[in-house]
């Protein structure tokens, strides 16, 4: 392990806010953290970083911070139609997508771009573009601070939702060390997004491989989502929320053009990105922060701003959604 003191954050969340950590400890194995229980460091609250991509940082951290770089790609096991591959929690989510589709492991393809690391990918259920780690998650093995035992998570235990787990309902509790996928070798692809299967139209693409697909959400996502080297942001701000049929023909009265998407009998989900471009926020910039030009859903930092202005300016947000609408939109990042 390696232990730093009094160390700025700016380089270590997408937001790239200036926070200072009085104790930071990268970790690198399994036995970093036991060590870390034996010394009683978690008798005390800590704080785990992976890739920093959904973390809005507020205020100077004094708890112990752990950065995650538990490293590993390894194939463990395969059938004649599967493999399962393991990873490091500190590993790059975006490398390890491309590691699958370079070997013609299917199932990820879809989530290739997205910041941040393995370990945090299930504490959120990352998804986009039709697809959910929880579609190909096999296990995970953590380590539980309080009691000193590792664990393996099994999917169901994991109790994944829309950008949810029982890790995101127990912060503070658990430590990620390593994430398994099943992942198919005769992969079918899933180009259902409306934008995926238009990019690959025009690439005159009939019969895509995982790579095109890859390719193709690449390209969307840079093309509507800012890239964290050029503008401080963490992707989605705010979750979609999830209103009843009938609040959403309410609304349809007024807004018939209000975008949405059946999930069961009653519900819907609505496209909070909608929501707030309606409501003329997209665009729009205050101080060193903004609600970013092609994303209504994405905050944005643009250099020597304080996390407190994009919480401010996310309540002013969520208060005139509420104010127009009659809808509570619910925060996505996690704001320490
Ligand atoms: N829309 C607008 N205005 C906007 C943004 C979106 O009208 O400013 C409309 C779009 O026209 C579209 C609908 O909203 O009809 C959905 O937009 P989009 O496809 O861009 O997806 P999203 O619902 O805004 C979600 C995820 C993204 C993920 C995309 C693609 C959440 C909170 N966000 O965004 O995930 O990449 O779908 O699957 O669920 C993230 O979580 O950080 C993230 C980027």
């Amino acid at each position: 392990m390696i232990k730093f003191e009094n160390v700025s954050l700016k380089s270590l969340n997408t937001f790239g806010f200036d926070i200072l950590a009085t104790e930071l400890i990268e970790i690198h194995s399994e036995q970093d953290i036991i060590e870390l229980y034996q010394n009683g460091q978690f008798n005390q609250p800590y704080k785990t970083i992976g890739g920093g991509s959904n973390l809005l940082l507020t205020e100077n951290l004094s708890q112990l911070v752990l950065l995650n770089k538990l490293l590993k790609k390894e194939l463990v096991s395969e059938t004649e139609t599967t493999v399962t591959v393991h990873f490091g929690a500190g590993e790059n989510w975006h490398d390890a997508v491309m590691y699958c589709v370079d070997n013609g492991w299917g199932g990820i393809e879809n989530l290739s771009l997205i910041p941040g690391s393995v370990g945090a990918a299930p504490i959120q259920n990352i998804g986009a573009y039709g697809v959910e780690i929880k579609d190909t998650f096999e296990s995970l093995r953590a380590f539980n601070t309080k009691t000193g035992q590792f664990r393996r998570f099994s999917n169901q235990d994991c109790r994944f939702g829309y950008r949810d787990s029982y890790f995101k309902q127990h912060p503070g509790e658990w430590i990620i060390c390593y994430v398994s996928f099943t992942l198919s070798k005769n992969p079918q692809t899933n180009s259902s997004y409306g934008d995926i299967q238009q990019i690959l139209t025009e690439r005159e693409i009939t019969s895509p491989k995982i790579k095109d697909i890859s390719n193709a959400v690449i390209s969307i996502r840079s093309s509507k989502l800012p890239d964290p080297k050029d503008i401080g942001n963490s992707g989605s701000f705010f979750k979609n929320p999830v209103i009843s049929k009938s609040q959403l023909s309410d609304i349809q009265q007024e807004y018939p053009n209000i975008k949405s998407f059946s999930i069961n009998e009653t519900q819907v989900k609505i496209a909070a990105g909608w929501l707030i471009e309606t409501a003329g926020w997209k665009g729009y910039k205050e101080g060193n922060v903004g609600v970013h030009k092609n994303q209504a859903l994405v905050l944005v930092h643009y250099g020597g701003g304080k996390g407190s202005e994009i919480k401010t300016l996310a309540e002013k947000i969520q208060h005139d959604i509420y104010n127009k609408f009659q809808i509570h939109l619910e925060f996505e990042v996690n704001i320490w």
